[in-house]
């Protein structure tokens, strides 16, 4: 373990500032529990730091990030800053952050509490027991690849940008899922457009020729089409996926809703030392914000990644999951959570009421330990 886990706070925009501010003091009691040494420090990032710096993602941020071992982000973006150019939008905050911490390895689990079931789209008995673990290449593809624009060509304006991949970086995020795999159900699904698309012909290749390496994982590819179109007929078959930056992008908001709820779903971006950033994988949800009304068990089970993956604490992980889990159990629902309505037991409570029935449930956790 490490002696000082600095730890970079982010609120961002929107609900971001009402759901870290909870997941923060979430953190605090988890580590001093189990004993692990973090401090803390704050950073602005997207659209406030537009606002008060002129930029989304400042120079001393960046500088904070690079030395944190961890970083707890919100959300950015927001109507306000829709009309600004691509480049200068609150998203290239989040996106900097990635690429300047390297953080290639995106874990986005599709995990279904049992007390949500019937809180998802699809039918309760094709989502009971879901276990799905996304691993999105966060750092290549087409959201980095050169060149792209807008520029004239024959008298209009032509948009492009470039879908491009080496073949580290495809074997390197390829690892990371076979060692998941093997950490789990021991099956990994490798999504691309082998029929189309170059790049993924190669993704397809480096993929398949590390698994000798990981024998106990079965391998099988298909294609982003298909794949979409299987998440919704019958999502159990998978265990975990690999895919690169853009599929991953939609793959893991389709996966994300068969939960139930964006509200619910927490998210790794990891570096190959072991730092990273965790943020829930909703948005800002600019209809909510500050209403007291946004779900914050996405960002607190992100803090639950953090001491995993981060912080090497995979007990207060454990701890945090449970206490979200009994939270559900004993009935109580943020607004994106209760389904077709209210059922009898549950209750519906805001973003602090949240934050306090967990905090409770870790209390409870300690006392009878
Ligand atoms: C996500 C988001 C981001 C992405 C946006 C906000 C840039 O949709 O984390 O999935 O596209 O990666
Ligand atoms: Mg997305």
């Amino acid at each position: 373990m490490h002696d000082n886990n600095e730890i970079l706070v982010l609120p961002g925009d929107g609900i971001g500032a009402e759901v870290v501010p909870v997941a923060v003091e979430v953190m605090k009691q988890v580590a001093k529990r189990f004993g692990v040494a973090v401090s803390f420090s704050e950073a602005l990032v997207g659209g406030v730091a537009i606002d008060q710096t002129g930029s989304p993602l400042p120079e001393e941020t960046l500088t904070k990030a690079l030395s944190a071992r961890a970083l707890l982000l919100g959300a950015v973006g927001g109507p306000a800053w829709d009309e600004l150019p691509t480049l200068e939008r609150p998203e290239r905050g989040l996106l900097g952050l990635r690429s300047g911490l390297s953080l290639f390895a995106n874990l986005r689990p599709a995990l279904l509490f049992a007390p949500l079931a019937e809180a998802s789209s699809l039918k309760p008995e094709l989502v009971a027991g879901l276990d799905i673990l996304i691993v999105r290449e966060l750092t290549g593809g087409i959201y980095f690849g050169e060149p792209r624009g807008v520029e004239m060509r024959n008298n209009e304006r032509c948009g492009f940008n470039t879908y491009v991949y080496a073949e580290h970086e495809i074997e390197r995020i390829a690892r990371v899922a076979f060692e998941l795999a093997q950490k789990r159900g021991h099956r990994l699904c490798s999504v691309d457009k082998a029929n189309v698309l170059e790049v993924t012909q190669l993704w397809r290749e480096v993929v398949t020729s590390v698994a000798p390496d990981y024998p106990d994982v079965a391998l099988s590819h298909m294609y982003v089409d298909n794949a979409g179109m299987q998440l919704v007929r019958e999502p159990k078959q998978f265990d975990v996926m690999v895919t690169g930056n853009m599929f991953g992008d939609i793959l893991s908001d389709v996966a994300a809703m068969l939960t139930g709820s964006l509200g619910m779903l927490p998210s790794a971006s990891l570096a190959a030392d072991g730092r990273g950033l965790y943020e829930p994988v909703h948005g800002t949800a600019p209809d909510i914000a500050g209403q007291d009304k946004a779900n914050p068990l996405a960002t607190i089970l992100s803090v639950a990644m953090m001491f995993r993956y981060s912080l090497d604490a995979p007990d207060a992980a454990d701890a945090i999951e449970q206490a979200v889990d009994r939270v559900l159990e004993s009935g109580f629902r943020t607004g994106d959570i209760v389904g077709r309505g209210i059922l009898a037991g549950q209750t519906l409570i805001g973003t602090r009421a949240m934050g306090e029935q967990v905090l409770a449930q870790i209390d409870q956790l300690e006392s009878a330990s």
